[in-house]
């Protein structure tokens, strides 16, 4: 039996989607923070457990039986980020879990510009401390973010970067959840104490981004390469008052750029197809397939 944490998030719900498709209801539980108020598999006949990564007494009953484990981490801050991994990896190993599969990131170098990757990167160090088979499935920028983000640069007509020639290998939600299936229903040991890196089949510049989007929406937008304070200050005169996350973005946005322009998420692998048996769609075609958002 499977337990998928944070099954109401988009990863979550995109890989309990792909198990009802294979799997008998019984093979699989979804575990959420408040079954009370999850409503999306209302109806199903899947169970759900209460799931909660700042609970371990929760995670203990959610795990209960379980012979695998699929951990999805929530976007909470750095050090709590690490202690609910942590949670995870004592729970699962008190409640003999056989295989633990982790959705990390890319960039886990203790001096990345990232705060959260030093969570990734210890969570990936208890892990192979542990007892457990573990599987690390590491991934890039994920595509669905370019639906967020290209709405504004049409309606502004530029695309502003301090990434340089930087290359991001975009990877869907989509492709990330099926890879997460295709480990959680291969034999345990085919992938135990492995890490994969997920990644689309391309790595593209900004200027390439820039180009595709301009193409596909056929309205030109520049693409303008600038210091990182001038890209802070132009986020703060986009976001500075029309949202309420804009401080996080501010600052968060500038650390990616630094790490696109690194490399860090510049690397093709071919572990998606391995892993869920077709190719990972590329951003253009994925673009193609999802409808534009409002800005
Ligand atoms: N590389 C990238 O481009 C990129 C982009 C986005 C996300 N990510 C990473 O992907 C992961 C999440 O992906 P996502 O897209 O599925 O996010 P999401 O849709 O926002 O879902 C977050 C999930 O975490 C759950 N959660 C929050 N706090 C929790 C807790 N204390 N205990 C248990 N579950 C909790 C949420 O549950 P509730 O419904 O109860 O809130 C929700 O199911 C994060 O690790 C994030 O860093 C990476």
């Amino acid at each position: 039996m499977i337990v998928v944490c944070a099954a109401s998030g988009r990863i979550g719900s995109t890989v309990i989607r792909r198990m009802q498709k294979t799997l008998a209801p019984s093979d699989f539980i979804a575990g959420v923070r408040d079954p009370g108020a999850f409503t999306a598999l209302k109806d199903r006949d899947i169970e759900l457990r209460r799931t909660d990564y700042d609970d371990p007494g929760s995670l203990r009953e959610s795990f209960d039986g379980a012979e695998r484990v699929l951990f999805i981490p929530s976007f909470a801050d750095t050090e709590r980020r690490k202690a609910q991994g942590l949670n995870v990896i004592d729970a699962a190993s008190a409640c003999g879990v056989k295989q633990l599969v982790f959705i990390g990131i890319t960039d886990t170098r203790p001096d990345s510009p990232l705060p959260f990757a030093h969570a990734y990167g210890a969570i990936e160090i208890a892990l192979a401390e542990s007892s457990l088979e573990w599987t690390v499935l590491r991934t890039s920028m994920y595509t669905d973010n370019l639906q967020e983000q290209y709405p504004l640069w049409l309606e502004r007509r530029e695309l502003v970067t301090c990434a340089g020639d930087g290359r991001i290998a975009y990877v869907s939600r989509d492709d990330i959840a099926a890879s997460a299936v295709g480990v959680l229903t291969s034999p345990v040991g085919l992938h135990a104490k492995r890490i994969y890196v997920l990644t689309g089949p391309e790595a593209l510049s900004y200027d390439e981004v820039g180009a595709l989007i301009s193409e596909l929406f056929d309205t030109a937008i520049e693409v303008k390469h600038v210091s990182v304070e001038e890209f802070t200050d132009a986020l703060r005169q986009i976001w500075g008052l029309a949202y309420e996350g804009a401080a996080h973005v501010v600052k968060v946005t500038p650390l990616f750029q630094r790490v696109f322009k690194e490399g860090m998420m510049g690397e093709v692998t071919d572990h998606v197809e391995q892993l869920s048996g077709r190719p990972p769609e590329d951003v253009r075609t994925w673009l193609q397939r999802h409808p534009r958002k409002a800005v």
